[in-house]
């Protein structure tokens, strides 16, 4: 029978109702303390058809910081804080997983107390300015953390998962994409180290190996998941050896028995040059459990993924910015909203969060 886009799907032991996941989108609602609030729990709770709804990125340290309003998930207020958001979501009918953040290098030292961000190496982000709460700054070269300061960091995820246990998430999905820590670790444009943490394959993933290893600690493994962006180019990303460096990084994964892996889709936009973009088909050539594919899809496009069977689920960002019915509209061919005016998307106000309406004729 033709796989749908509407028929449940199983990770781990969680079946969801459908195969169309809301991807992690910051939207900075939290404010200075960090603390999720009333209005996120709204937001949350409004897309709950979704079969999976991924939290927006949420730091597990203060060194994690580098985005004005974002919520964390290191302190007691703030695990306090999501409970009401996971309660709401599953009065509501839906399961929603944490995507855990460390910015690394993507901050700025005006969210630090003056100290500088950290990252794999000495190696500063190009190209944009970065938004810090005492204004629009330049990147700065960020400092390498040392050994002992990697182990504290896996510890701080550590702990931020167990924090998400207590705050009434389904699972968790640790965030190594888009040219934040985990991803500055894996990418060799970014980790020039000579270390046990840089240079082959094996050495640059053993920080997010080690962050897997302390999270499954916690965490039972199908409960788990995992972004990549083999191809992305965001944060001034974009490594030579991307194909070396994910084969190597998937068929690891593909030992742990996750709940899923969540991969940018490399035919969709943000790829880069330099060589020929990965597609999902590489990675489902080598890992057996569920995939999430992810990148500008259409339903078409979405539909087309899970029937082909390169994707098991389909994770759908913008288009659920101005559409908390999507899984409706995509079942009843309804128009969607548009999604595209920007200035709405990282303010601190419920206009262009929690308004947009449901499908009316
Ligand atoms: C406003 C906004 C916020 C985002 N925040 C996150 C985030 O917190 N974590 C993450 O991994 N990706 C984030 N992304 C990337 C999206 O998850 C998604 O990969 C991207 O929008 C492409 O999917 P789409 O074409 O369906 O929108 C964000 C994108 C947007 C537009």
């Amino acid at each position: 029978m033709t796989k749908s886009l509407f028929e449940s799907v199983t990770i781990g032991d969680l079946e969801l109702k459908n195969r169309i996941a809301m991807a992690p989108l910051t939207r900075g609602r939290a404010g200075e303390t960090r603390v999720p609030n009333e209005l996120m729990a709204e937001y949350y709770a409004q897309r709950a058809s979704a079969g999976l709804l991924i939290s927006e990125a949420t730091v597990v340290s203060a060194q994690g910081n580098g985005w004005i309003g974002s919520p964390g998930i290191y302190t007691e207020e703030m695990t306090a804080g999501w409970r009401q958001i996971t309660e709401r979501v599953k009065e509501a009918g839906g399961h929603i997983f944490l995507q855990m953040w460390h910015c690394g290098r993507a901050s700025h030292s005006d969210f630090h107390d003056g100290l500088l961000p950290v990252s794999a190496s000495a190696v500063k982000l190009n190209g944009d300015m970065i938004h810090t709460p005492l204004g629009k700054k330049e990147y700065e070269v960020p400092r390498p953390l040392t050994i002992e300061e990697i182990h504290a960091t896996v510890d701080d995820y550590r702990t931020a998962a167990l924090n998400a246990k207590e705050a009434g998430f389904s699972g968790i999905e640790v965030h190594s994409a888009n040219g934040y820590l985990l991803n500055q670790f894996l990418d060799s444009k970014t980790n020039l180290r000579d270390d046990e943490y840089g240079g082959s394959p094996a050495n640059k993933y053993r920080f997010l190996r080690e962050v897997l290893a302390a999270v499954l600690e916690v965490w039972p493994s199908g409960r788990v998941g995992v972004r990549l962006s083999p191809n992305g180019v965001f944060n001034d990303m974009g490594s030579e050896d991307f194909r070396e460096t994910y084969l190597y990084v998937i068929k690891e994964l593909n030992k742990l028995d996750l709940g899923y892996v969540h991969i940018m889709d490399g035919l969709a936009f943000g790829f880069h040059e330099k060589g020929e973009a990965m597609s999902l088909s590489d990675f489902r050539e080598h890992y057996d459990g569920v995939i999430i594919g992810n990148c500008g899809y259409s339903k078409d496009d979405a539909e087309q993924r899970i029937v082909e069977g390169t994707a098991d689920i389909a994770a759908i960002g913008r288009p659920y910015i101005s559409n908390p019915d999507l899984v409706e509209r995509w079942q009843n061919d309804w128009p969607l909203a548009p999604y595209e005016d920007m200035s709405l998307w990282y303010t601190n106000e419920a206009e262009g969060y929690t308004d947009y309406p449901t499908y009316s004729a």
